[in-house]
């Protein structure tokens, strides 16, 4: 069974990209398998449909935008957000026109970036009560694909054991591979990981926090959302929090979309937001090196066996339970 096997993701809302990527036309993504235009109408909202004309199966994402309807770049065809056909530039006939559809997807912005549900959410985003709170400022970090699996990239999110050795030149190898342990909390679609995690406060690490010290910690509130959403709160010595919101979207089987911003209860006198996005950068390129170099195949149903673990693995075998429950359950 692969994630794209499991119809109840698509009843989940995923971030594919920037809310100004959509300013300058559509935009060609995929989601679960499924190839997608996103555009924005004239209104700013934001749209998605399935990228193939109904026509002769032309992207619609090689088209372009006019009064608010995608139009297909081949012969002119014009769609509507809901899918609904609104021209055929060669019929005048306005009936052989509203005949014709294309599959219409759920679009909506949220934390500065455009979500898409492919069939009825289940759930609502989560709100993130920093968004648009003035005591905290909203840094956008990183929207790109990774060439490997979705889930490998958020178990990775809560796997302590892989700092030290992947992290080396930015907060890891501190000389100590026993990882932090995480205290789990499980709720209803989730769940929440608490640790104190170590870290080596090298140059572009104290950048960041402004800590002192060869060896500094963090203190760190961990919330996973099924299926691939995050958000973790760092806390350092100093007081600075640094909270970063990540999705791991998953293309198809074998790609994820990595988008990520932080919310940050400091100004940018105190930290430029590209120190604080440098240093991020740096760990998600280090994960990114290792985790495309991982099977793109997660076992799920025999997730227990097909694979060895360890105790710090917890989470990302939470993460596969639900995913087979998620199935089971239709
Ligand atoms: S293929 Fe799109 S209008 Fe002909
Ligand atoms: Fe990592």
């Amino acid at each position: 069974m692969n994630l794209t096997d499991i119809p109840a993701l698509r009843r989940y809302w995923y971030p594919l990209c920037r809310e100004a990527d959509l300013d300058n036309g559509p935009l060609a993504q995929r989601l679960l398998g499924v190839d997608l235009v996103l555009w924005k109408s004239d209104d700013g909202k934001p749209n998605a449909v399935r990228d193939r004309c109904p026509h002769r199966t032309a992207k619609l994402s090689r088209g372009f935008v006019e009064n608010g309807a995608i139009v297909c770049g081949y012969h002119g065809w014009a769609f509507d957000g809901a899918g609904k056909c609104l021209k055929i530039p060669q019929r005048a006939d306005p009936a052989a026109t509203g005949k014709m559809r294309v599959d219409a997807f759920h679009a909506k912005t949220y934390g500065g970036h455009v979500w898409v549900a492919l069939e009825n959410p289940v759930e609502d985003i989560p709100v993130f009560a920093e968004d648009g709170d003035p005591a905290w400022r909203r840094i956008p970090e990183f929207v790109e694909n990774w060439a490997c699996s979705a889930l490998r990239v958020m178990e990775n999110e809560f796997d302590n054991a892989h700092i030290e050795y992947v992290h080396q030149a930015t907060f890891g190898n501190t000389r100590d591979p026993i990882p932090a342990e995480n205290e789990i909390e499980e709720f209803a679609g989730g769940f929440v990981a608490r640790a104190v995690v170590r870290a080596a406060n090298r140059k572009i690490g104290a950048d960041y926090t402004g800590a002192t010290g060869d060896l500094t910690t963090r203190t760190t509130v961990h919330r996973y959302w099924f299926p691939f959403l995050r958000k973790l709160e760092l806390t350092f010595p100093n007081g600075l929090c640094h909270r970063i919101v990540t999705a791991t979207v998953p293309v198809d089987d074998a790609h994820t979309r990595l988008v990520q911003w932080v919310y940050r209860n400091d100004t940018d006198a105190d930290v430029p937001a590209e120190k604080a996005i440098a240093f991020d950068r740096a760990v998600t390129l280090e994960d990114k090196d290792i985790l495309e170099a991982t099977d793109p195949y997660v076992p799920l149903r025999d997730y227990m066996t097909a694979e060895r673990h360890m105790p710090s693995d917890k989470p990302g075998l939470i993460m596969r339970r639900m995913l087979v429950a998620a199935a089971d359950a239709g």
